[in-house]
């Protein structure tokens, strides 16, 4: 094996020798049946190490969303393993389950999803307060720290911009100091301005905290932010990059709409790099 060759495959390790965070294994989710079935993921296997940020990316249809439901519990998979540190989610009942989703993972939805009545506060302690827990106060401190959110803790979703919620969202999705979180187009929603505040907050928390964060977004300005981007076509895991830049993932984007026969649906949510937060 060249020296190259040997480098490549090293840098293509998915958990980089770290410990690995989440993983799925052959995980497939189909819908319907008959003439009309749809393979949302066709056999995805891949690994998140833990401490790091990776993006997912892929045209729309391509599975992203699947692919964060099924490995945050938040859905079943209709075959393969889901894998949460060491615990494989197929072996759990529903207590376990609802008990993994509110302790183990945290998830930060496009559209932010807070409760209009309650306060920014109120709003980062529900999943706790639900389960009739107090958030340690030490961990609850940083995490409004990290976040920003010192002066507008008593104020509500209204009062607050579109990047300020979604802070709130991601310092809900914290404070159970989650295994992983994962992300669904958490910028999807923000302008550039409030989009870069929210992503400079996620590289922060996976940087001072050691966080395990995995988004999808279509911005490859974002995807820059992380340390991993993984390709997904057709709901299967298609290509990755290390270390990557906004022009790299770019172009990937461009090779694999090329690729897929440069289909509108490809096309249309791909290789534009003009998502950025729009
Ligand atoms: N609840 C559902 N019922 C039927 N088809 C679905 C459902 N959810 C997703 N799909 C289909 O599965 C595929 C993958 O969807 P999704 O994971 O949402 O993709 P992405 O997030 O990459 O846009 C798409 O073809 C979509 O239409
Ligand atoms: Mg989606």
């Amino acid at each position: 094996m060249s020296n190259i060759s040997a480098a490549v495959t090293a840098d293509r390790l998915p958990a980089e020798g770290r410990r690995v965070a989440a993983r799925a294994a052959d995980l497939r989710k189909t819908y319907g049946r008959g003439d009309t079935v749809v393979a949302a993921l066709d056999g995805v296997s891949i690994e998140f190490a833990a401490g790091r940020f990776t993006a997912v990316m892929g045209a729309s249809g391509s599975g992203k969303s699947t692919l964060m439901h099924c490995m945050a519990a938040l859905d079943k998979p209709t075959s393969g393993e889901v894998y949460l540190g060491d615990v494989e989610l197929s072996t759990l009942g529903d207590k376990e389950l609802t008990r993994i989703r509110r302790d183990k993972v945290g998830f930060v939805f496009q559209a932010f999803n807070l409760v209009p009545t309650l306060t920014a506060q109120e709003n980062i302690e529900l999943p706790l307060s639900l389960a009739g827990r107090k958030p340690d106060p030490d961990w609850f401190d940083t995490v409004v720290d990290v976040t920003g959110l010192r002066d507008r803790l008593s104020h509500r979703p209204s009062e607050l911009s579109g990047g300020q919620q979604q802070r709130v969202a991601c310092a809900r999705a914290l404070l159970s100091q989650p295994d992983v979180v994962f992300a669904d187009e958490p910028t999807g929603n923000l302008d550039s301005t409030s989009g870069a505040e929210v992503l400079s907050f996620l590289r922060d928390t996976v940087d001072s905290h050691g966080q395990t964060v995995v988004m999808v977004t279509h911005d490859p300005v974002a995807a820059a932010y992380t340390d991993r981007v993984v390709f997904l076509a057709d709901g299967l895991v298609v290509d990755e990059l290390h270390q990557p830049s906004a022009e790299l993932v770019l172009e990937q984007l461009k090779r694999l709409t090329a690729a897929a026969g440069g289909s509108a649906a490809a096309t249309g949510t791909m290789a534009t790099g003009s998502e950025a937060g729009a």
